[in-house]
């Protein structure tokens, strides 16, 4: 696996690492499940993706779908900008004797080093306000090959304001167009606490 590379930190990712390393910090984690999501299953039962093929999970906090990649023979990359869930995803990888690429890079700056063929989106893009969200998508149509695969977890709050922010299907529509994204396939949802739930969507890059 080659080693991916970031650009220079600029105020906003400082910002971003500032802001969440203080919730780890403070042990302010409610979004983690304490293992695998069970949208991650739905993805794999539905990807065209074999063992081998190179994956970035974006945002992946403590990252318990990491292992679960790894373990099924795909090349993972965990990419998040806070220092303590970076740091306890190697610890997980090494304890569980599985290997990783994990990052601790801003998101909105990071690239591979060459084009990935799939990223699992999981609580990562409802992280950022709306207004990183147009960057957000350039970076994951960059990131990925044409034909590579997005599986996108669109959180559904119901409410103003975040994070997590309110991820609307029309609003995401046009966020990941269809002149740059085949929405594929749609694979139900996944519940969160106090009436959160994420749509999931398997989106082909074109
Ligand atoms: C709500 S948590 C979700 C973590 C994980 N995906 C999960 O489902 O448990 C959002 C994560 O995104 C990370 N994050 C926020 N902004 C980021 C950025 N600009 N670049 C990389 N990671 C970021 C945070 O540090 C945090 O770990």
């Amino acid at each position: 696996m080659p080693n991916s590379e970031s650009s220079p930190a600029d105020s906003a990712s400082v910002d971003a690492e500032a802001d969440w390393e203080a919730r780890y910090q403070a042990g302010s984690t409610r979004w983690d499940r304490g293992g695998p999501s069970p949208s991650l299953e739905q993805w794999l039962q539905r990807t065209a993706l074999k063992p081998g093929a190179r994956i970035v999970v974006p945002g992946c906090g403590f990252g318990h779908e990491v292992p679960t990649l790894a373990a099924r023979g795909f090349h993972v990359i965990g990419l998040d900008v806070a220092p303590t869930p970076v740091e306890q995803l190697r610890s997980d990888l090494d304890h569980a004797g599985l290997e990783a690429d994990v990052v601790q890079a801003d998101m909105l700056s990071w690239r591979p080093e060459a084009p990935v063929d799939g990223v699992y989106e999981q609580t990562s893009l409802c992280a950022l306000p709306p207004a990183q969200w147009p960057a957000y998508e350039r970076q994951l149509h960059a990131w990925l090959r044409p034909g590579g695969e997005l599986f996108a977890c669109f959180m559904q709050t119901g409410r103003e304001g975040g994070p997590p922010f309110h991820c609307a299907l029309p609003a995401m529509r046009e966020l990941f167009p269809a002149d740059r994204w085949d929405w594929r396939d749609e694979a139900g949802r996944t519940d969160h606490t106090n009436g959160k739930y994420e749509l999931l969507h398997r989106l082909i890059r074109r």
